[in-house]
């Protein structure tokens, strides 16, 4: 339940401050009143929401104690009840921060209106000051991620110091013979783990890295090509066909680095999706002012609850999944101003189609 708002009413005539706290205590709000200029700083020193002030007080003027009140609690709205209607009064009452004036006498309906709209008014600024709040919350994650990659950056040479060391120790193991069979267990393990850790990082980099592309002219299907030769081991271990299809196609402004390792995301995710006698595809067409390039596989689709998370940076359904990969993906094909979607193959399966504009 929402703490109910205050309001300051300040006017010097007892049977109109009697009046005023009935009606806006009737309406839910809490009242406080003050016949004097000093009494409402008193009073306003504990914070209030609306301030209802007469132009008129008895010791100095209602337009300069609207401005004292705005000061005191700057996000409370004032309104001013003024007996003469000149001009000049309203006007003076909003340089000095009113939000509204009110002509004395002034109806209940009248009165209960221009407080709700105040009230109204308080909430948007609030509001917008969460919403500032929010920026500066995303400010900070931005800067955090600027940390994360420095660390990371940190953390890859003594990774890779280890790593070489491992590949040292094992030559040294398998020198040993069959009796120290047993220690390449625990060394290989150990030696994936790495690898893992250098993935994992070198992902985390690619995020944080500057966005800006050093774009040229790109042969796809050299680089597709290119693709399924890095991948072939992987293809065959797992027992998956790797084929690449395609017409001639025009080349694409893009940076290569940054476009096989897009395909090459999409191929891995492809071939671990794909069961032994199965295959993996992959086709380029031209297609107006962009090539798309669509990889198949022969796997089970992507469950209906998993579809609308896959994107989403960490989410992996896989056992040593970082879940960076299709982010990774989806953040490199935006930056070529491309566009990326997947659909689930008639015959089982999944598509997923980039579409890179040729410019
Ligand atoms: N071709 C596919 N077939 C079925 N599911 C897929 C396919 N591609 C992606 N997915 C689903 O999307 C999830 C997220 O993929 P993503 O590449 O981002 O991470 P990952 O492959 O799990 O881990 P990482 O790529 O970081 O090693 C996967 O865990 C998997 O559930
Ligand atoms: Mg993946």
């Amino acid at each position: 339940v929402a703490e109910p708002r205050t309001v300051l009413c300040v006017d010097d005539n007892d049977a109109q401050r009697d009046n005023l706290r009935e009606i806006l205590g009737d309406e839910g709000y809490r009242v406080l009143t003050a016949r004097s200029c000093a009494e409402a700083r008193r009073l306003a020193h504990s914070g209030f929401d609306v301030g209802l002030v007469d132009v008129r007080l008895p010791d100095g003027d209602g337009v300069a104690l609207a401005a004292e009140l705005r000061q005191l609690v700057p996000d409370a709205q004032i309104i001013m009840l003024t007996g003469f209607a000149t001009t000049e009064s309203a006007v003076a009452a909003v340089r000095a921060g009113a939000w509204a004036y009110l002509l004395k006498p002034c109806s209940t309906p009248d009165l209960l209106v221009a407080v709700e709209q105040a009230t109204r008014q308080l909430a948007h600024v609030e509001e917008r000051r969460q919403l500032a709040r929010r920026a500066r919350v995303a400010e900070k994650l931005a800067a955090i991620g600027t940390l994360t990659a420095g660390l990371s950056h940190e953390i890859k040479n003594p990774l890779n110091a280890a790593a070489l060391q491992l590949a040292v120790l094992e030559r040294r193991v398998r020198r040993l013979g069959p009796e120290a069979a047993d220690l390449l267990g625990p060394l290989e393990l150990v030696q994936a783990e790495v690898t893992r850790l250098n993935q994992i990082l070198e992902e985390f980099l690619e995020f944080a890295r500057p966005r800006e592309l050093a774009k040229a002219p790109v042969d796809l299907e050299a680089l597709l090509v290119r693709v399924t030769d890095l991948l072939a081991p992987q293809a065959e271990q797992a027992g998956v066909r790797l084929v690449v299809d395609g017409e001639a196609v025009p080349h694409v402004s893009g940076e290569p680095g940054r476009l096989q390792q897009a395909f090459l995301n999409l191929v891995l995710n492809a071939l671990e999706a794909s069961d032994e006698g199965g295959e993996v595809c992959i086709r380029y067409r031209h297609d107006g002012d962009a090539v798309t390039v669509a990889v198949e596989d022969s796997g089970p689709g992507i469950a209906e609850d998993v579809l609308p998370r896959i994107f989403e940076p960490f989410f992996t359904t896989k056992p040593g999944g970082s879940g960076l990969g299709l982010p990774l993906v989806h953040s490199i094909v935006e930056l070529h101003d491309g566009s990326i979607g997947v659909e689930r193959r008639e015959e089982g399966g999944t598509r997923f189609v980039v579409r890179l504009p040729i410019k």
